[in-house]
Formats: structure tokens, sequence, C-alpha cells
């Protein structure tokens, strides 16, 4: 089955990065001829642009995060309504690291996950246990309590497991790990598809895109590099 390859940019880039990278990874995408669903997920400022330069092409745009209200009286954020006009299909909410530095609760992810769902945008919901959960063995049930307060119950919308320990540190789960932690969370909804995320590579790719039940990939640092993100979705077949 196609896989779904999403790029999480973080607070990096530029319009001349965009305007490099965008172009570069849409005939990539198209000359290997690529069935996978490729999102890119700019800062907030660079989604129009990244949009524009999608449009035509085999790739998505995204956000990294949205608001969980509409309209009204709240500085700096913004909506999911303004996102989808803005040209974007996806929307990443409950990222480890919103989690972590703005106190975002799984009640706060789950009416972000809504409010996308509302403005016609598909929300990427992450969940991921700490490494001292892994480590004391309450991973899976710490992930299936996210899952369960996190998910919406109605409208369309993807989970993204990414171990808060596996971001960004280089270090990966053991296959069998991705794969117990993939079972239980489709266990728990029917039918979704779940991504994988945490220290992605262009080199490791292809063996997590090999776990049973891995639907796709949510990256990070590699997301930025063109040759690195071309490598992903090489990895991800054609
Ligand atoms: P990483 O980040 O690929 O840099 O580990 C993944 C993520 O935070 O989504």
């Amino acid at each position: 089955m196609a896989k779904i390859i999403i790029g999480n940019w973080k607070m990096h880039g530029s319009q001349a990065l965009a305007e490099t990278l965008v172009p570069r990874v849409a005939s990539f995408a198209a000359e290997i001829k690529s069935k996978g669903e490729i999102v890119l997920c700019p800062p907030a400022t660079l989604v129009p642009l990244v949009a524009k330069l999608t449009q035509g092409s085999f790739l998505a745009t995204g956000a990294q995060d949205c608001s969980a209200e509409t309209e009204g009286a709240y500085t700096g954020e913004v909506s999911a309504v303004m996102l989808a006009q803005a040209g974007c299909r996806y929307v990443i909410v409950g990222h480890s690291e919103r989690r972590a530095r703005h106190k975002e609760l799984n009640e706060i992810v789950k009416a972000k996950a809504e409010a996308a769902i509302a403005a016609g945008l598909i929300p990427v919901i992450c969940v991921g246990e700490q490494l001292a959960q892994r480590e004391s063995g309450l991973a899976v049930r710490y992930v299936t309590q996210q899952v369960r307060e996190c998910a919406p119950s109605k409208g369309q919308f993807l989970l993204a497991y990414e171990p808060v320990w596996a971001i960004g540190s280089g270090k990966v789960p053991e296959n069998a790990d991705i794969e117990q932690m993939h079972q239980q969370i489709a266990a728990l909804v029917p039918g979704i598809s779940v991504l994988y995320g945490g220290s992605v590579k262009a080199a490791n790719a292809a063996d997590i895109l090999s776990v049973p039940g891995v639907s796709g990939v949510l990256v990070g640092g590699a997301s930025v590099n063109v040759d690195e993100f071309c490598g992903i979705i090489a990895a991800s077949g054609e």
C-alpha cells in the first residue's frame, strides 16, 4: 500500500529553502513515480508559499499546529480554517514538543483534531511515551491512554507514534517494539493509518517502513535536507 511521508520542518526553513526544496522534492517524486502521499509541514509563515509551490505536484502541504478555536480573541493563534484557506490539507496536532513546552494535554489535542476535521483538514495526531515509561514497561499502557483521550470519535485522521526519546536523538526503537505499538493503536482505532516518527533518515527508512502496520513516517530533522528527504521517499517505494 502507498506510504505516507510527512516532513515536519519545525522552526526551520526560509523562503529560499522552500523555493529550492519543494521543486526538487516534487520532481524527484515524479521521476521515481512515487505513489506515496508526500506532505510538507513548514512553519506557518511559509504555508502559503509551500502550498503555491506544491500546486499541480504530488505533494501536499500541512501545518505543525492549529488552534482548538475557530475564531476570536486568541492572540498568536492560527485556526484550522485559516490554515485550510492558506492551502493546507493536513495539520500535525499534539506533537511532543508542544505537549512538553506548551503543556498541551490530551483534551486540548483532541479539541484541535476536531477543529481540524471541522475545517476539512486531516489531523496527524502524535502520541508516544517518554524514556522512563519505556524502561519501566509502561509504554503501551501510556500510549493507549493517549490514543483513547486524543482520538476524535468521527472524521478522517492519522495517528503518528513518536517515542519522545527517539525524536532528534538518533535512537530508534526495535522493529518489534514499533510493530507491537502500531498493532495496539490499530486495535484501538480500527482502519486507522499509523505513522512512525523519531530519527527517521534515508538510511533507516526502508527498514522502518517494512515493519508490519507502519503506514508511513513523520520526519523531522531529515525533512529539511533535500537529499535525505528524497532518500526517504525513495525508500517508501515507487
Ligand atoms: P526527528 O523528529 O525526525 O528529527 O527525530 C521527528 C518529529 O519530531 O516529528
